[in-house]
């Protein structure tokens, strides 16, 4: 089983800061999760949403704010304001918080609401560190998918499924996510079924799931025999599977 720390340890660190994943870092982790945009001046940068009010201490979109404006922003969080782990971080700063590190890193393209184009920057980055064998790139917005594809086909990608509706072109998600040609169906907790999971082994995909927070989910999660999960909490997931 393959625990991912979702948005680093976002449990119990400010979501998608440097904090977040240095302390994710600490537990027995295969990856780290994260999401990312782009700035006004074309940098990649760490954060969930398109809007930064529900995470950091200011209004207005990522996209309308250069990479200076954006680390001026304080994390809204009380006791992680002043903390300067806890700005808005780069890709590249991650990429160089686990160069050495045998750690994969899931990058989920955020292009759903406002395409950037950031599918070039994010693999012209991965190419710069040699980061090819510890890569999953994800998205929701399974064009971006295509478009990843097209630039470069010899990266692992994983198709991100929140409802039915993300699939409903197919008979089932399998059956969708092959015909894309992805390495891997990222679904919610909420979507999965034993039966899925069986499908996508016998179709050769991999199922990670997202996001599995509580005891009674992550047992729920062993059971069906699912590759991996994303946490908020990756120690507890870690104390799960080791009751087994
Ligand atoms: O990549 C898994 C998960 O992060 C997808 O949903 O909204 O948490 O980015 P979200
Ligand atoms: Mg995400």
């Amino acid at each position: 089983m393959k625990v991912f720390a979702h948005r680093g340890a976002s449990g119990d660190y400010p979501e998608n800061t440097i904090l977040a994943f240095d302390k994710a870092l600490e537990l027995d982790i295969y990856g780290l999760e994260l999401d990312v945009h782009k700035s006004k001046d074309g940098h990649l940068v760490v954060i969930h949403d398109e809007d930064i009010q529900r995470t950091f201490k200011g209004k207005g979109l990522v996209a309308d704010y250069t990479l200076a404006e954006l680390k001026k922003f304080n994390c809204r969080k009380f006791e992680f304001i002043e903390n300067l782990n806890c700005k808005i971080p780069t890709l590249r700063e991650v990429f160089e918080l686990i160069k050495n590190t045998d750690i994969t890193l899931n990058i989920e393209a955020k292009t759903d609401l406002i395409h950037s184009d950031l599918e070039q920057d994010i693999l012209d980055l991965i190419k710069e560190y040699n980061f090819e064998e510890k890569t999953l790139i994800s998205s929701f917005n399974h064009e971006c998918i295509k478009i990843f594809k097209n630039l470069n086909n010899n990266l692992k990608y994983g198709a991100l499924y929140g409802c039915k509706n993300d699939y409903a072109s197919e008979s089932n998600v399998v059956e969708h996510a092959r015909k894309l040609g992805v390495y891997s169906i990222n679904i919610s907790k909420d979507l999965i079924t034993k039966e899925m999971v069986d499908l996508a082994h016998e179709n050769g995909l991999k199922i990670f799931v997202y996001t599995v927070n509580t005891p009674i989910i992550m047992r729920k999660m062993i059971e069906f025999n699912v590759d991996g999960v994303f946490s908020d909490y990756p120690d507890l997931m870690n104390e799960i599977i080791k009751e087994n």
